[in-house]
């Protein structure tokens, strides 16, 4: 289920179109990660960074690893994060069953909107698992069922398909109550 996002660009236009705080609520996803400012992070599917820049600046002693499969979203992100000043975001041009995280060494995992697109979402969530400390955490975003927005019904999972997942790969896993208007949140925790 592979769908390409080219031209980043164009992307931007959708991702970090300022309505989409509206529903997005960033501040509320970035609350519900628990995050301390030295942590290491990772965006994973980063796409033109609307999250990126946001988690760089809530980890200032720390460092936000912002991984894409598109050769075009992974050059607009460095440019990006050179243009904020934000000297903490490594920018990792990632294959789509292999996030590249360096092995136990990250604190959150943040995937917003990607885990509908993943093929073996077991495998990889046993690959995001391995690049987590212990007690470290991955909050699975997407869109609910009967969201208004988001991919086509079709194509969307319920949060109990991604907490199986997540429990698949070794990590405690629940929904959490943050009630997003278009989204819930799934966390996992390496134990
Ligand atoms: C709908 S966009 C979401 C972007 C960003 N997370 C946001 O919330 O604005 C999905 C992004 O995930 C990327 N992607 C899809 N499959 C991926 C994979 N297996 N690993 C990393 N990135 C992936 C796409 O290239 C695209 O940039």
């Amino acid at each position: 289920m592979h769908h390409r996002f080219e031209d980043a660009q164009a992307w931007a236009k959708v991702f970090d179109d300022p309505a989409r705080d509206a529903w997005q609520q960033p501040d509320r996803v970035i609350a519900a990660l628990e995050l301390t400012p030295a942590m290491t992070v990772a965006d994973i599917g980063a796409g033109t960074g609307y999250f990126t820049v946001r988690l760089a600046r809530a980890v200032p002693a720390g460092r936000v690893i912002a991984n894409d499969i598109e050769p075009d979203m992974v050059r607009y992100l460095k440019e990006r994060a050179a243009r904020e000043g934000l000297a903490n975001i490594e920018v990792v041009h990632a294959l789509p069953d292999d996030p590249k995280l360096p092995a136990g060494a990250v604190d959150r995992v943040l995937v917003v909107d990607v885990w509908h697109h993943l093929g073996d979402r077991v495998a990889y969530a046993k690959q995001l698992a391995a690049g987590l400390r212990a007690g470290g955490r991955i909050a699975v975003v997407d869109f609910k069922l009967d969201a208004k927005l988001g991919p086509p019904k079709q194509h969307r999972l319920a949060p109990d398909a991604i907490v199986a997942d997540l429990r698949a790969a070794g990590l405690s896993a629940e929904v959490v109550p943050v009630e997003l208007p278009e989204q819930y949140i799934v966390v996992g925790q390496r134990r």
